[in-house]
């Protein structure tokens, strides 16, 4: 009863629009069936709140112009009771990445001034899907520049068009990269959901480091058509949200089958369960799971951290919720895997992305530029200027410098295909694992080489007050499981609180 008081409150304020309290999806959607807040008042609602903190976090590259638009029609379709009013993401703001394209008036840039002026062919499949849903596209979000492929000297979460993005927790901490502008924009409300994408940590990491929900889907379960590409063998796309369930209420949506990224998406469809992801947000998900906890080298904190205290607690926790820990396993060379270049990953996404980055600049209605070779001339031409961005762009010349996919790279394939079946697969499957449990995202490469799934969900804050999640991976297809431990996980610990912007 007293909950349900709480609620009301809570949707009267949305009403008369203080709408400074975060809310979720289920919030959300249970106040439009109320009358008691319009998609127009939540979009001019978030707008407001990207006026007001976007000029430091920098998380929002571009608000779309029809975005307003857009409300006005989804509280048209509510009011008259158009049956997919009721369903989906129907009227609720969704941030996207900067590699995903929009047929619209947004520019789909990958934050680079290289890309400015282009106009994609189509939506992105994802964002077919979200249309679909009955979302409305509230803007682009700010990342690491080319998702972090262009130098590995580039600053995390730095574009040459959005700026640096900022952690709201601790302003001068990482936002970490790549998709690092949708992790702040819904970490500090500017936003209800967002999407990012992860080749190797870039949905993950962001999670982490700003206290949201990241969900890195089975690479093919979401279509990658119409994404700015780095390696086709890699990339998934996948949300960005304060909640757990919000995460899967948005994965529900852009899931599935998808003729302009055809193999991979048929592949990966039969990993969707019937009757849809949302069925698995019950409590209790803990219970009876086995979940493996690797250690060596994750558990390996700074001296004086208080964050090897914070993950016993958490472990403590899921022993409490009938979780069966399988303690102290070990992957077999996981030195070789966490190195890219032992592993093959970087010969093969390197390779890969010259391909991928060619074909789709090309597939481009318009663009400034045409190749990787065109990106290379304009990056050496501009990139120097602002001395912000003369980091270079040895990635992109090491790229430039592949020749499709030979003897080297095949090589490369096997030797990923090997290490992941001698050593992820083997220690699932002869533990009878669910799920593996680790800190943050460093676990990354290890699921990146085997296209396998994770969801990072907050776990606590550093001495500092920057945060980190806990991060529960598991094989190919297993989202049902991730998502039954992650949802167990965030209902008992409760560990996010709102930004509090420390300097
Ligand atoms: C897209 O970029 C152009 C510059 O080429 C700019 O004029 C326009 O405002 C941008 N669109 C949005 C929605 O910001
Ligand atoms: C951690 O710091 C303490 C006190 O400064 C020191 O005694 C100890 O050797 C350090 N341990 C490691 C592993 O660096
Ligand atoms: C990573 O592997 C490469 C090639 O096998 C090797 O040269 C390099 O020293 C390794 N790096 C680290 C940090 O171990
Ligand atoms: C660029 O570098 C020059 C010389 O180091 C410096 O004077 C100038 O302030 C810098 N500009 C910016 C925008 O950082």
């Amino acid at each position: 009863m007293l909950a349900l008081f709480l609620v009301l409150l809570a949707l009267l304020s949305l009403s008369n629009c203080h709408c400074h309290k975060e809310a979720t999806i289920s919030e959300l959607r249970l106040a439009f069936s109320h009358n008691r807040v319009s998609s127009r008042q939540l979009v001019e609602f978030y707008l407001g709140e990207i006026k007001k903190l976007n000029p430091v976090l920098k998380g929002v590259l571009e608000v779309n112009p029809d975005a307003l638009y857009q409300a006005d029609r989804a509280d048209r379709e509510r009011a008259a009771k158009v049956p997919r009013s009721l369903v989906g993401l129907h009227g609720i703001p969704v941030l996207l990445k900067d590699t995903i394209g929009t047929k619209d008036k947004l520019n789909t840039t990958g934050g680079s001034f290289a890309l400015l002026g282009s106009i994609v062919p189509r939506d992105a499949g994802i964002v077919s899907r979200l249309r679909k849903a009955g979302a409305i596209i509230l803007g682009k979000a700010t990342l690491s520049e080319w998702s972090n492929f262009r130098s590995l000297n580039a600053p995390s979460g730095f574009s040459p068009r959005g700026g640096q993005g900022k952690n709201p927790y601790v302003l001068s901490a990482t936002p970490c990269g790549s998709s690092s502008g949708p992790a702040i924009s819904v970490a500090a409300n500017m936003v209800a959901v967002s999407i990012g994408t992860e080749t190797d940590g870039s949905i993950l990491c962001p999670a982490s480091f700003n206290s949201v929900v990241g969900i890195k889907p089975t690479v093919g379960l979401t279509s990658r058509a119409g994404v700015i590409p780095i390696s086709p063998s890699l990339d998934t796309v996948g949300p960005i949200c304060r909640t757990v369930s919000d995460a899967v209420y948005v994965l529900e949506a852009i899931v599935g089958f998808d003729y302009n990224d055809a193999e991979a998406t048929k592949k990966a469809s039969r990993y969707i369960p019937y009757g849809g992801y949302t069925q698995f947000l019950k409590p209790g998900g803990l219970k009876g799971k086995r979940i493996g906890v690797i250690r060596n080298p994750f558990f390996v904190f700074s001296n004086g951290s208080n964050l090897a205290q914070v993950f016993e607690k958490q472990l403590q926790t899921l022993r409490h919720e009938g979780t069966i820990l399988i303690d102290n396993l070990e992957i077999t060379n996981l030195d070789t895997i966490l190195n890219v270049t032992a592993s093959g990953e970087a010969v093969v996404t390197i390779a890969e992305f010259k391909i991928a980055i060619n074909t789709y600049l090309k597939s481009l209605i318009k663009s400034p530029v045409r190749s990787l070779s065109d990106i290379i001339s304009f990056t050496q031409k501009f990139g120097d200027i602002e001395n912000i961005t003369n980091f270079g762009q040895e990635i992109f010349l090491a790229s430039q410098a592949t020749n499709g996919i030979r003897d080297l790279e095949k090589a490369a394939i096997t030797n990923m295909a090997r290490l992941t079946r001698d050593g992820y697969e083997k220690m699932m499957l002869e533990n009878r694992l669910d799920a593996v449990v680790t800190p943050g995202a460093n676990i990354s490469p290890v699921l990146a080489i085997g296209g396998f799934p994770a969801i990072s969900v907050p776990a606590g804050y550093d001495n500092k007050g920057v945060p980190i999640g806990i991060c529960f991976s598991g094989l190919k297809g297993s989202e049902p499981t991730l998502i039954e431990i992650s949802y167990g996980f965030e209902q008992v610990t409760n560990v996010r609180k709102v930004p509090t912007f420390l300097h």
